[in-house]
């Protein structure tokens, strides 16, 4: 299997930045790069005969074996060999695959280890790996798929010792002072709670009375509103393969809780400001934004919570951070607003890991960012093949892609097909969502791996007819 330079180039990068935390670190001093075959030279010296029997070699002073002057002299090296690889693989991703085993092999000879001790941890580590083949593949929940910091980890597990004592409880000033810092607003603008979830329930017991909701979206708002027992009014905004909230100025009116959710949970939409500043402008009621996807989508109103009254913002540190198990999230208004809605939550909303976990994740935006960016490219990638395969993709702003199929039956097909081969998604017919049709399937955003064999198993579905 050949793939072009560019490509190549773009497996070592990513294979470098798949790394654990601790091999990153030490990399700074590392150069990698990618050659196309070994030279004679290098071959006669390595004492190999075939051009293709070197996938990669390491030049360089073992990490082990150097003073503290060496940083001051010529960086190490280690060169990848791509045609080397390239026969050796049937796709690209076992070219991947490849090319991650050879950068963490040579990243094996800095750390001081020779060809045998490598060779072994390499046999001991395929006898515990399981072939990716046979991997599961989950793409039902829409939680951070990739691992989360190893430093932050360590970090927050040295809190664990400490979970016999209660979190801060009432002001949480600590935690808001670090999420007020992080988006940019005052702390008195800030209510952290226990997940967006739990803004969702504070803010309906809020604001009682009708609640307008456009569907088909995140199913909380209505769940929330029927544990009140509040009257609602799903407005449908789903027509032609197009998302488009479009509230009357009667329902604007009428409601005293208005829903929006940008990025739109399931169909990924991204919400005009226009659009809901022009709901701020006639609604008579609060108007929540649910941003929980914001930093896939990169847009915000936050900056109009001083100009109207009614604007509460969502936010969640569940899908961006990777602590959907830990319950982070926040409501963002004015310091009136935000003082309301603490009154209808308890005083110890918080837990004290989750409390700790904020700003040790923060201490990672980097590699936050990194991965927010990679999966973007995951999604619009898997968008473009899935649209190339004659199925109807929207396009997406959040960490997921809704597939609107021809009806029913070919839907269930599909989704059974997946199933079959181990790939586990979400249909519309599961009732995630308030009102989503039969003929969906919202795929959350994993791996490049697990969206290519979802391509792959969605292209062998349409060849068998
Ligand atoms: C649109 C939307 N809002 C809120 C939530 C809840 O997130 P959290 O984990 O912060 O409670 C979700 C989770 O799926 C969601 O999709």
């Amino acid at each position: 299997m050949k793939v072009t330079e560019e490509e190549f180039e773009e497996l070592v990068t990513e294979a470098i930045s798949t790394l654990p935390e601790k091999f990153r670190e030490r990399m700074e001093n590392i150069v990698v790069v990618v050659e196309s075959l070994p030279s004679q030279e290098l071959l006669r010296e390595m004492k190999i005969k075939s051009p293709y029997g070197l996938l990669g070699l390491y030049r360089g002073v073992p990490y082990t074996r150097r003073s503290i002057w060496y940083r001051n002299v010529m960086p190490d090296k280690i060169i990848i060999f791509k045609k080397p690889i390239e026969v050796r693989c049937k796709n690209k991703e076992e070219i991947k695959e490849s090319v991650r085993k050879v950068v963490i092999h040579e990243i094996g000879h800095y750390f001081g280890l020779g060809e045998a001790d490598l060779r072994k941890i390499e046999r001991e580590r395929n006898k515990v790996m399981k072939p990716r083949e046979k991997e599961k593949i989950y793409l039902t929940q829409s939680y951070f798929k990739y691992p989360l910091p190893e430093g932050m980890l360590k970090e927050l597990s040295e809190e664990l010792k400490y979970i016999n004592r209660y979190p801060s409880g009432g002001e949480y000033a600590k935690l808001r002072q670090v999420l007020a810092e992080y988006v940019g607003v005052k702390m008195e603008d800030i209510l952290p709670a226990n997940g967006s979830d739990e803004v969702i329930e504070i803010v309906t017991r809020a604001y009682k009375g009708e609640v307008l909701i456009p569907i088909p979206t995140f199913s909380q708002y209505e769940a929330s509103a029927d544990r009140e027992g509040l009257p609602k009014v799903l407005a449908n905004c789903l027509q032609n393969g197009e998302y488009t909230i479009n509230y009357s100025v009667q329902q604007l009116k009428s409601a005293s809780l208005i829903w929006i959710c940008n990025p739109n949970n399931p169909t990924g939409t991204r919400i005009p400001r226009e659009n809901i500043i022009d709901i701020l402008q006639k609604a008579k009621g609060m108007v929540v934004v649910d941003e929980c996807n914001y930093e896939y989508l990169g847009e915000t109103v936050l900056d109009l919570i001083d100009k109207y009254e009614n604007l509460i913002i969502s936010r969640s540190f569940s899908k961006n951070f990777g602590l959907a198990g830990l319950r982070l999230g926040f409501a963002i208004s004015n310091p009136q607003n935000i003082k309301k809605l603490a009154a209808f939550g308890q005083h110890f909303r918080v837990n004290r890991m989750a409390e700790k976990a904020a700003a040790k994740v923060l201490r990672y935006l980097d590699y936050y960012q990194e991965v927010w960016g990679k999966m973007k490219k995951v999604r619009d990638k898997f968008v473009r093949q899935i649209n190339e395969l004659g199925f109807f993709a929207y396009d997406s702003q959040a960490n997921f892609v809704l597939v609107e199929f021809k009806n029913k039956k070919e839907t269930e097909r599909v989704w059974k097909y997946l199933k079959e081969n181990g790939i586990y998604t979400l249909a519309g017919w599961e009732n995630e969502f308030s009102s989503l049709g039969d003929q969906f399937i919202r795929f959350t955003i994993g791996k490049e791996w697990e969206m290519d064999k979802v391509i792959e198993v969605l292209s062998d579905y349409i060849k068998k007819g």
